[in-house]
């Protein structure tokens, strides 16, 4: 049995490689039931091997994968019935209806009429799907398939969910809804793990573990790991976002900078310091700006900063 301080999903020193590459490399990290854990990163980072050790179907070259109290790489099988695994791509059957889809995974777990009808109800509408039960998957849009397949995963009330990328390709409202169930059922106390590329979602999970390149570099709540970032922050609002960023690539005491929608956000040392001189260096270079401020960090920050910023952040 697992205790109510026993954590849910415990990771320790994970380990995978492929010929090649260390995809993933010590990782550690426990999640506990009621929390929606995080796991972030770029293209390659290591997120998909993390979940599928978890889950059970892929075994570590070095390590151990706890979940509800099972050790996952010595009973798989017995894991798998804890816990609920959707991959980046779950199988819906495209000619089968939303409720059909529904009653084949219900089956599958072996869930009953009475429980599965009052589950789906709950779930479709959190998922804002009720009046889709007739359509059939195959017509219905992105961001609807990957709710519906949540909803599939969800069934059997599983105590763990992992969730690969959710939400990658999916539409803003869908989006929405999807963390709405999720948080719908971490009052009920599971653990969710949830795996994305985006770095604004970061900040809808109680804590997260930013990884690259197979390494943990940071695992905290947002909050934490925005507090503990202590160099500063600048927003430079600019219509010529890339002409900002061509002055200052080179500019003292920068160490990132990230294009955002209306100009840039650069990390420097000394906030108060460097203002002044970053304003001179546009004005004298004919860059036009309307403003540039301190400003809170976001994780994209942290996160570029902690990778560096000769990688692959263009915008
Ligand atoms: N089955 C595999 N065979 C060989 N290399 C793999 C395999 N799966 C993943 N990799 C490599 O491992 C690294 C991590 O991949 P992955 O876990 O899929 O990262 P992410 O899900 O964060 O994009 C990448 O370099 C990827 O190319
Ligand atoms: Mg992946």
């Amino acid at each position: 049995m697992m205790g109510p301080l026993q954590s849910a999903i415990v990771a320790e020193r994970l380990t995978k490689s492929f010929p090649g590459v260390r995809a993933v490399d010590g990782l550690s990290f426990d999640v506990r039931g009621g929390e929606i854990f995080g796991l972030v990163g770029p293209d390659g980072a290591g997120k998909t091997t993390t979940l599928r050790m978890l889950a059970g179907i892929m075994t570590p070259d070095d390590g151990s994968a706890i979940i509800a109290g099972i050790d996952v790489v010595r009973d798989p099988e017995r894991a798998k019935h804890s816990l609920s695994y959707m991959p980046q791509r779950f199988g819906l059957y495209e000619d089968l209806t939303v409720d059909e889809n529904i009653r084949f995974y219900a089956d599958l777990f072996g869930v009953k009429r009475t429980e599965r009808d009052a589950r789906s109800n709950q779930l479709l509408q959190a998922a804002g799907m009720s009046e889709f039960r007739k359509r059939l998957a195959g017509k219905l849009s992105g961001g609807m398939k990957q709710k519906l397949g949540l909803v599939c995963a969800l069934i059997h009330r599983p105590k763990v969910i992992l969730l690969d990328e959710p939400t990658t390709g999916v539409d803003p409202v869908s989006r929405r809804d999807f963390w709405r169930i999720l948080y719908e059922l971490i009052a009920e106390g599971v653990a969710i793990l949830t795996s994305t590329a985006y770095l604004d979602e970061a900040e809808r999970c109680h804590r997260v573990a930013l990884l690259h390149q197979g390494k943990l570099l940071f695992c905290d709540t947002p909050a934490n790991l925005k507090a503990n970032m202590h160099k500063g922050v600048l927003s430079i609002a600019s219509q010529d976002p890339r002409g900002v960023r061509k002055q200052l690539e080179r500019a003292e005491g920068l160490t990132s900078i990230v294009l955002t929608g209306d100009g840039v956000h650069v990390v420097v040392d000394d906030a108060v310091r460097r203002i002044p001189e970053y304003e001179a260096i546009l004005t004298n270079a004919r860059i036009p700006f309307d403003s540039c401020q301190q400003v809170q960090p976001t994780i994209e920050d942290l996160f570029v900063d902690a990778v560096g910023s000769g990688g692959s952040s263009d915008g």
